[in-house]
């Protein structure tokens, strides 16, 4: 029997043609073995990882957690005990907070908790590409509302696209690709005229100047998105948190989330370096300044213009072609994203902020294949 052509497998087939692929990129190694170089000699620029916070200060960290756990046992204690401490570093209280596997996957939680077949989301174009996809997963109709030129929320838009169907909306602030945070005041309009779930991804928002999550207590429908892969570093490590209200909160980790979605190595590790954020808080530092000169320098090349940014990567435009760019800095081992089309802005790449000797390099190899490429 053909399994592919009649019955379930074949509607499994069916359903993955609407849905989309993610592409994670190029992979370091991968590269490296095409080009015939090192690993260590790929700059990989295309994922917004975090290379401030210390190397050392992470495998410090880790080792001392190897010494502290029994992987025999699920975690127990340390969940309540990362709630807590994450609850004070947010301003809100444990029971507001639902820890998963990076914010990915609960952008997934929260879709299946709200979503069924034949619903719609609402989001804008460009955004970060998941929401689309476990909205899809889930049955619903995706609908996006192109943002202003100047990268801002067409709120009225956004409203008007919003049907008796529309459960939930999902908004990246600051957003990915275009880097920009979004006007807190139209965000709650939005939280005040539509009656379904807000869902305010933060990713980015240590590398911003404001948050959102103090609206928590004014907006029943407001989840706001954490991740420790973005500000701490920890993005190999998977871990994220949903913030919201209590009641909220408590369907999502009672009902929808699977009870040891979080490995103990990711807890406690996360809770080692709260209580040395500091370190942090200095890598935030020096990547801002690091930002800064980037965008500067990217604007001095001719043929470019470079997006300020309130996160760890910057979208610049090229008056030449981004896929033969994007090749030519791949060949030269260097990758960055190429997100072509941005609204009306062809030509668009993203590059990831890395200190200095990255960034310098990174900037030199461009030149070259600037001067090289036509
Ligand atoms: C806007 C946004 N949200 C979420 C994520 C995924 O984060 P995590 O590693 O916590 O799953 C990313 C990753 O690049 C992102 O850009």
């Amino acid at each position: 029997m053909d399994y592919w052509k009649g019955g379930i497998l074949k509607r499994i087939l069916e359903k993955a043609e609407y849905l989309s692929r993610y592409d994670v990129g190029e992979t370091t190694e991968s590269l490296a073995r095409k080009l015939g170089k090192k690993s260590s000699e790929i700059l990989k620029l295309n994922s917004n990882e975090n290379f401030f916070v210390p190397l050392g200060f992470l495998r410090q960290i880790l080792r001392e957690v190897v010494e502290e756990v029994d992987p025999r046992i699920y975690p127990q204690d340390e969940l309540a005990e990362l709630k807590e401490v994450l609850g004070k570093y947010v301003n809100v209280q444990l029971e507001q907070i639902v820890i998963g596997t990076g914010s990915d996957q609960l952008i997934d939680l929260v879709s299946r908790t709200f979503l069924k077949g034949g619903d719609e989301v609402l989001s804008v174009t460009p955004t970060f590409s998941i929401y689309e996809k476990c909205a899809k997963i889930q049955g619903a109709r995706y609908v996006a509302v192109p943002l202003m030129e100047d990268f801002s929320l067409d709120v009225n838009k956004m409203l008007a696209s919003v049907t008796s169907k529309t459960r939930l909306l999902f908004i990246c602030s600051p957003n990915n690709p275009t880097a920009n945070q979004f006007d807190p005041g139209r965000i709650q309009r939005l939280l005040e005229e539509f009656d379904g779930v807000v869902a305010v991804d933060e990713a980015y928002v240590e590398f911003a100047e404001r948050s959102l999550v103090n609206l928590i207590g004014r907006f029943e429908n407001l989840i706001v998105f954490r991740t420790f892969s973005k500000a701490f570093g920890l993005a190999g490590l998977r871990l994220g948190y949903a913030v919201a209200n209590k009641k909220l909160a408590s369907v999502m980790n009672e009902r929808f989330q699977m009870p040891y979605s979080v490995s103990l190595i990711a807890i406690k590790s996360a809770l080692k370096v709260l209580e040395r954020i500091g370190v942090v808080k200095e890598a935030i530092r020096e990547l801002k300044a690091e930002r800064s000169r980037l965008i500067g320098m990217l604007n001095q090349v001719d043929g470019i213009h470079a997006y300020d940014s309130q996160t760890n990567f910057i979208l610049f435009q090229l008056e030449k072609d981004s896929d033969k760019i994007y090749e030519k800095l791949m060949n030269r081992g260097v990758i960055v994203r190429n997100i072509r089309r941005v609204l009306n802005l062809e030509n668009c790449l993203r590059v990831t902020v890395a200190p200095p000797s990255m960034t310098n390099r990174f900037i030199k190899v461009l030149k070259e294949v600037l001067v090289a490429g036509n």
